[in-house]
């Protein structure tokens, strides 16, 4: 199928037969996720529930005739999907239903990440790099990288970007501007309700954000609106989100492996190894996979170093990972940090 000469690029999705699997793997296939001119092989992992939904749409794959899409293969074996691979975009795991906070699903998919990181430490290629959407994002990537003991603790994130996004989005509607004059904002925490939305660093077309817009806003309409806008989504959809998940994946890979440039983003990152010191001046412990202001050049992320701190963040950014200690506390009294 496959055109370019290029040696292809090994990705695999997790949970590629669900609702994000479907929004995401067109757009990967299409170039989007690595650029237009990578060529990849997809491996699809799915259980046996998922397996017909994943094989359906691998069909549907191949009838978009993408230039790029050297071969996608459907399988149930971790070890086989992993075989390899250069880039894990872990998605597979339960949704949360209305009423449910993500942490109610710590149990139900921490399960799932553990032997899913054994089988990347075992089988996949030297520069594999791991995004982990699957709920709750955090603490899931911190035992999928417990069980990876080969692969650099850097190398797992999880997905703050749709966070991010919707930050910017929010922000942009306020102020009646494109997203695009927006730079700056930072996601703070842990992928959750705690998480913390931060615009003090922000700009509009260069100009400080909070100079336009008032605290009262910001704390009580901004913060909760974007914390709160995956429940928001699945009360007005009666599911969650998928589309929008799947293009904060796209941009949080493509971002990690094209560079960033001069201007940052939000990731779930390491708190640990080359990052240490710099989350440590943020108050955050080595340990944690947790959302930080971060840059990627090199194909590394790194946390944007030595930002001030506003007053009102440090309060939410304590409250969120604290958070992040208490379900790392409880996934280790479960054994599953290995
Ligand atoms: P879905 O139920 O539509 O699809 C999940 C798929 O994963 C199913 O097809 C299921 O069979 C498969 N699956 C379950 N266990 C698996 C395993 N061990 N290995 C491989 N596949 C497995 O769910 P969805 O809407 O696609 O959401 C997937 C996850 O992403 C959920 O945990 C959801 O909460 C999370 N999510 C995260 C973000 C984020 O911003 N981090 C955003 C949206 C959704
Ligand atoms: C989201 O933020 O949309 C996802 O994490 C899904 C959810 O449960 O909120």
């Amino acid at each position: 199928m496959a055109a370019s000469t290029r040696e292809p690029v090994t990705v695999t999705v997790t949970g590629a037969g669900g609702q994000i699997g479907y929004a995401l793997l067109f757009r990967v296939a299409s170039g989007q996720l690595l650029g237009a001119d990578v060529p990849m092989r997809l491996r699809l992992l799915e259980i046996p529930q998922g397996i017909r939904s994943a094989e359906g749409t691998a069909l549907e794959l191949i009838d978009a005739a993408f230039p790029l899409l050297a071969s996608v293969d459907v399988t149930e074996s971790s070890a086989s999907a992993f075989d390899g691979a250069n880039i894990a975009l872990l998605v597979g795991a339960r949704p949360r239903t209305a009423g449910m906070e993500r942490a109610d699903l710590l149990g139900a998919n921490a399960a799932i990440f553990g032997p899913q990181g054994r089988a990347i430490n075992e089988h996949a290629a030297d520069d594999i790099r791991v995004l982990v959407v699957g709920n709750p994002a955090n603490t899931n990537a911190l035992i999928a990288s417990a069980h990876a003991p080969d692969v650099p603790a850097e190398r797992f994130t999880a997905m703050t970007r749709l966070d991010h996004n919707r930050a910017v989005a929010q922000l942009a509607l306020r102020l009646e501007v494109p997203v695009t004059s927006i730079d700056g904002v930072i996601v703070w925490g842990n992928h959750s309700a705690t998480q913390y939305p931060d615009i003090s660093h922000a700009t509009v077309d260069g100009r400080p954000a909070s100079g336009l817009v008032d605290e009262d806003w910001l704390e009580n309409v901004f913060v909760p609106k974007v914390a709160g806008r995956g429940a928001e989504i699945i009360r007005v959809r009666g599911a969650s989100s998928a589309a929008s998940a799947a293009s904060a994946a796209i941009d949080h890979v493509y971002d990690w492996v094209n560079g960033t440039g001069d201007r940052w983003t939000s990731a779930g990152l390491s708190s640990g190894g080359a990052n240490a010191d710099a989350a440590a001046a943020y108050g955050v412990p080595e340990g944690l996979v947790c959302s930080f202001p971060a840059r990627s050049a090199g194909g590394d992320w790194a946390i944007v170093p030595g930002l001030d701190e506003a007053p009102l963040a440090r309060a939410h950014i304590d409250a969120s990972v604290a958070e992040l200690v208490e379900e790392r506390d409880a996934v280790r009294a479960l054994g599953l940090l290995g």
